[in-house]
């Protein structure tokens, strides 16, 4: 037998040219057998010798999961969203401001497919990958590393002549086939079926056990090499070239063009041959070549001037709608859900569409057994455009919501100032299972390893009823169930516990007051600071906050004056459950308590305006009413001066709101 390093040695080699000649080059040498049959050799050689593992050896792409969830991590340069254009007009508006931005020059500009992917940032520091991260909030995002290490396209090593730091973004992604076989794979477990590539390619990513995201078989490819400057490199091409001599796959087909007519030409070559391409596309991004260009031309509102996304429109498609089926939210609203004929549209397999109330079913005049066209935009969820009425046979029938809950049985009511249509049987199966759903979901609770099918199983063995019932589950408890035993059992109890720590805000979505989001639950957690105090809260003190109109005043005072969330609330607590926060507004700025309304054209912009106002205690509102306790008017200022003349309300110019901010 050869000598063990030297045959480690060779594998190493041979699975890592394998991998780039599949990946960077599309031309790959090996069989899949033969490529498994060397990864095999490997393992049981590493296996023997345990001495000769590398942390860059191909053997070592599925790790250890990380102990402690994602760590953040701060990226090295903001990573940057792209402006939209939706049409020509756009796209031209869009490189006539590049034009001016640069004193009438007409930069050299590169075309590339626009990925529907995920993206994410890597850092190489002397050849090897030490960091990858999400986009997150584009300053900072969650450390991926170990479940990007299981992408095979990600060199986890690079090749020739790299320096000593490479920082690269990318879209990670599945493949067309990919995603459906993923799907199917899914739908056989019971386990949900992702919406679309982009979906999957996110869900996989999240996840905590790198050997989850091994077996989803996502991909990657570069589209901007972050510290080219630095570098001295001079332009998106550049940059491309020496991306794919490190050993990297780079976006592509790429091409460089000139002015809007070129630009265009491509965006209908790349149209026309999108179902070609073995991946999702949905767009055409356009960036200037030269990164000296770049500089001068810089960034607004998170989106760089020197490049732009040049969106597909929505595919469409058509299909039969089979009947209108009707699902129960969280909420008790009654949502009507078109089942169609399944049907592929941009890649993806449709076969239901929400169609979300009655007066939606009413405008679009769609009937059960109707033929639709369907589209589906980018991400968004499938929709349906209209029936073909031409196609009619006279089989079609009309649809009307049903009086009585699908689920639960119970009569179902119309609220006068709602389009929809709820089931209020609190106790709804449908109902005490999307609330614990809910609660324990991302957003919320965010409690790891409770998904729809975990609570499904609570809620069927009566082991959980409401969200308190989990905080008394023991691994004991859930052991017991099929297929739910041993070391699972034990982390799905450590992450209820965990949850105990969620902040006031999250606390506050989880409780899933309608109409109550994430917006809306900083704002009540930022004003009231504790459950406690929000629950006596007055309509009145919460229509003082922003965002909180009457509804949803009444939605909250509903919510809390019902005796069985009272209970739920208080049961909570004695689990440890009732987050505080520190209360932010400011105890006596010089407009405490006052509403004010800002009219006319004011010296500053608008925006700020509103935000030195608030920041000196004043609720600001976009009418005159009694309630307004002063008006703020500048030139032009008409009908809301005119009524507060009406109302007595005092009025004063720009320049005496700022002299009482201290700002004048
Ligand atoms: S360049 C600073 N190129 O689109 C410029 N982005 O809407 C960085 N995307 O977050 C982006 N394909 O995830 C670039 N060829 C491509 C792309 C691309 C897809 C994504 C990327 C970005 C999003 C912006």
């Amino acid at each position: 037998m050869s000598d063990p390093v030297e045959r480690h040695r060779e594998l190493v080699n041979l699975i890592r040219e394998a991998n780039h000649r599949y990946y960077v080059l599309n031309d790959p040498t090996l069989t899949d057998a033969e490529y498994d049959g060397l990864l095999a050799e490997l393992l049981a050689l590493e296996a023997e010798h345990p001495d000769l593992v590398t942390p860059d050896s191909p053997s070592q792409r599925i790790g250890a999961p990380p102990g402690e969830g994602f760590e953040s991590v701060r990226h090295r340069a903001s990573m940057l969203s792209l402006a939209n254009a939706t049409d020509e007009d756009e796209f031209a508006e869009w490189h006539r401001r590049c034009v001016d931005g640069l004193d009438g020059e007409e930069p050299l500009l590169v075309a590339e497919p626009k990925i529907d992917g995920l993206a994410v940032e890597l850092v190489y520091s002397d050849g090897v990958l030490v960091q990858a991260s999400t986009r997150g909030d584009g300053t900072t995002g969650e450390g991926i590393l170990h479940n990007v290490r299981t992408i095979r396209a990600i060199p986890l090593r690079l090749r020739d002549g790299y320096p000593l730091e490479v920082i690269v973004t990318g879209e990670v992604f599945l493949e067309k086939e990919n995603f459906l076989r993923l799907n199917r794979a899914q739908e056989e477990l019971g386990e949900k079926v992702f919406a679309n590539p982009r979906n999957a390619a996110a869900g996989s990513l999240r996840q905590l056990d790198p050997a989850i995201t091994a077996r989803r078989p996502l991909t990657f490819l570069a589209y901007n090499l972050v510290n080219a400057s630095a570098l001295g490199i001079a332009g998106h091409r550049e940059s491309f070239g020496n991306l794919e001599r490190w050993g990297l796959p780079v976006n592509g087909p790429l091409r460089v063009v000139r002015g809007v007519s070129e630009a265009e030409a491509f965006y209908d070559e790349l149209l026309a041959g999108r179902g070609e391409l073995a991946h999702e596309i949905d767009g055409m991004v356009v960036k200037v070549d030269s990164l000296a260009q770049r500089e001068r031309l810089g960034t607004i509102a998170r989106s760089p001037r020197w490049a732009v996304a040049w969106k597909f429109p929505p595919e469409r498609a058509v299909t039969r709608l089979k009947t209108i089926a009707v699902s129960v939210g969280r909420t008790g609203v009654l949502t009507p859900v078109a089942e169609l004929e399944p049907v592929r549209v941009g890649g993806v397999m449709v076969s239901s569409a929400s169609l979300h109330n009655a007066d939606e079913i009413e405008r679009l005049g769609v009937l059960e057994g109707d033929w639709v066209e369907i589209q589906r935009a980018g991400d968004v969820i499938p929709e349906v455009v209209e029936p073909l009425t031409e196609r009619r046979d006279g089989s079609e029938k009309l649809f009307s919501m049903p009086d009585r809950c699908p689920v639960c049985k119970e009569k179902v009511v119309k609220l006068t100032d709602e389009v929809a249509v709820r089931c209020v049987n609190l106790d709804c199966p449908a109902q005490v299972r999307e609330r614990l759903r809910h609660f324990a979901s991302r957003g919320a609770m965010d409690i790891e390893g409770l998904g729809a099918k975990v609570v499904d199983k609570l809620i069927d063995e009566g082991l959980v009823k409401n969200p308190a019932d989990l905080y008394e589950l023991t691994p004991e408890l859930i052991e017991q169930l099929e297929g739910f035993a041993g070391k699972w059992a034990e982390n799905l109890i450590a992450a209820i516990g965990e949850s105990r720590g969620a902040s006031l805000p999250r606390f506050i979505i989880a409780l899933g007051i309608p109409h109550v989001g994430e917006t809306t639950a900083e704002a009540l957690a930022a004003s009231f600071g504790n459950i406690g105090t929000l629950t006596g809260a007055t309509e009145e003190e919460l229509t003082e906050i922003e965002g909180v109109g009457p509804t949803v005043a009444a939605a909250i005072g509903d919510f809390f004056a019902n005796p069985r969330n009272a209970r739920l609330i208080e049961r909570l607590k004695g689990y440890g459950i009732d987050p505080r926060r520190e209360v932010t507004r400011k105890e006596s700025g010089p407009l405490d308590g006052l509403t004010i309304v800002l009219t006319g054209s004011l010296g500053r912009p608008r925006d700020e305006m509103t935000a030195l106002a608030r920041d000196a205690g004043a609720k600001v509102t976009s009418s005159v009413s009694r309630k307004t306790d002063l008006v703020v008017a500048g030139p032009g200022a008409g009908s809301k001066l005119a009524k507060a003349g009406d109302l007595g309300i005092e009025v004063i110019g720009e320049e005496e709101f700022l002299r009482r901010l201290g700002e004048g």
